[in-house]
């Protein structure tokens, strides 16, 4: 790998940073989203439902308290020699409306601490600017991103935090998995589309307002400080054909133009030809197609769990569960406690695939696997299981870039300390190198210890991934 290969963790703000409401902080989308108990998946799917019903447990509020444990959490991930961090900045933190004339000095002293704090133990950041935490009161007031007002809102935001962390962060994402709003719009929009005749042209038009705030918020970035690289995000994987019949193969093409299909916006500066009759639909201001031929990304980064099945056939296979989303059964993999599929050859043709279709850095900045961790007698966690899954996916990502040649900046492994689950709420879902004592109903001692995968990833690090065994 190469020498300033970027070894690190990720995490973001609404998982890991509880204090919902701390020191002027306001209410952003998912922090009216329950426990998995109380029905988290009906507010995933209704943001209405979820803002009028009284729950008693919400994960998000205090999380794993990082917003004031942040210290003790970024010098255990500088012993294992992180080269960055990646984490969010929570939107309502700054702006706690969304739409305030004036950011949150509080808010912003948090990021200047935590963010000084991860560059003195030499670690870079890695930001998202909005990772499923869209202001509350955006939703409330206009359906949040359906809404074309909130473009500025995003970028008066945007232009906050650029101009105060430019000297601290060199690489941004400007928004989490673009494509996730095709599949749940609250968490990816802040939005409710229950009801709407035709809920895809509305998730099509809110994407195309993040596509243009993206598009000017790179702009604006190079404006500030050319230091800064923006990078855009997808829900990665590639989605195999279930079989060799060409309805299933084609069907499966059609299935992966979509997902890349903001990625191409953002990385080529238009919108690709397949999308011609869905575009004619959206309403497009003037100078809309000029900023995004304008400003394209400098890397594309990606999320990557496992890949997908498709077929032609909608009662083909059985289905099995995935990141976003269900999926066919791909016979020859394996699934986790959660049942997502696992395929680290999927890495590799992922990373493949992405370099050919464009040709810019990319950035692995989710891979992980989610499962229940048990503390021995000894207070210990002897994790095999995920270090087997982590080393198998880095195995898989070396080949790519040593032996294909994909220009690859950094890998950042998903909740490097265990956080709250986005998909279900639950603490018991476990990613981390780091163990957080917390259950899934918010009991616990918050105290944290390191896992055996934490000095397997330490060892990682320091051997720049030449040594991977347990
Ligand atoms: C990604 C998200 O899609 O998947 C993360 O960007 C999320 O926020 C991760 O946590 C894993 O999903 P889950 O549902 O297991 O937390």
């Amino acid at each position: 790998m190469k020498k300033d290969f970027l070894w690190g963790g990720a995490v973001a703000a609404n998982q890991c940073e509880g204090a919902y409401l701390k020191d002027g902080k306001g209410l952003s989308a998912v922090d009216v989203l329950p426990s998995i108990k109380e029905g988290r998946w009906d507010g995933l799917y209704s943001l209405k439902k979820a803002v009028s019903t009284d729950y008693n447990f919400y994960p998000s509020h205090d999380s794993i308290n990082f917003y004031e444990n942040y210290e003790e959490d970024l010098e255990r991930m500088a012993e294992m020699g992180f080269k960055v961090f990646r984490t969010s900045i929570s939107w309502p933190r700054i702006f706690p409306n969304g739409d305030d004339k004036e950011p949150n000095e509080e808010g912003l002293l948090f990021y200047d601490r935590m963010f000084k704090k991860a560059r003195d133990l030499n670690m870079e950041l890695l930001v998202t600017i909005n990772h499923y935490d869209t202001p509350l009161s955006l939703f409330k007031k206009c359906n949040g991103w359906l809404d074309r007002q909130v473009i500025d809102y995003y970028l008066n935001y945007t232009e906050v935090i650029f101009k105060r962390y430019q000297h601290l962060v060199k690489y941004w994402i400007t928004f989490n998995e673009i494509n996730m709003t095709m599949h749940l719009p609250s968490f990816g929009s802040g939005m409710d589309l229950t009801g709407f005749e035709n809920p895809k042209t509305a998730q099509y038009q809110a994407i195309h307002h993040q596509l243009v705030a993206s598009a000017k918020a790179v702009k604006m970035a190079k404006e500030i400080n050319t230091e800064m690289q923006i990078g855009c995000m997808i829900a990665g994987g590639e989605t195999y054909p279930l079989t060799t019949h060409p309805d299933d193969v084609l069907h499966t093409d059609k299935v992966n133009q979509s997902a890349y299909l903001f990625i191409d916006v953002q990385a080529k500066g238009k919108y690709p030809y397949f999308f011609k009759n869905e575009l004619e639909k959206l309403v497009i201001e003037d100078g809309d197609f000029e900023a995004l031929k304008e400003s394209t990304v400098d890397f594309v980064a990606f999320s990557y769990y496992s890949s997908r099945v498709a077929s032609i056939d909608p009662n083909a296979g059985t289905k099995t569960s995935g990141n976003l989303f269900p999926t066919i059964k791909n016979e020859h993999l394996e699934v986790s406690q959660w049942g997502w599929q696992i395929d680290p050859v999927g890495l590799r043709i992922t990373m493949n695939r992405l370099y050919d279709r464009y040709n810019l850095p990319l950035f692995v900045v989710e891979n992980g696997l989610g499962a229940k961790d048990e503390l021995t007698e000894n207070n210990e966690i002897i994790d095999d299981y995920r270090i087997d899954y982590l080393s198998k996916h880095i195995k898989q990502l070396k080949i790519a870039a040593e032996e294909d040649n994909v220009d690859i900046l950094g890998y950042t492994s998903w909740g490097c300390i265990d956080l709250v689950s986005a998909s279900t709420g639950e603490m018991s879902k476990r990613y981390g190198f780091i163990y957080v004592d917390r259950d899934n109903d918010g009991n616990g001692t918050n105290k944290r210890i390191n896992k055996k995968s934490f000095y397997w990833y330490k060892k990682v690090i320091e051997t720049n991934g030449e040594d991977l065994s347990n």
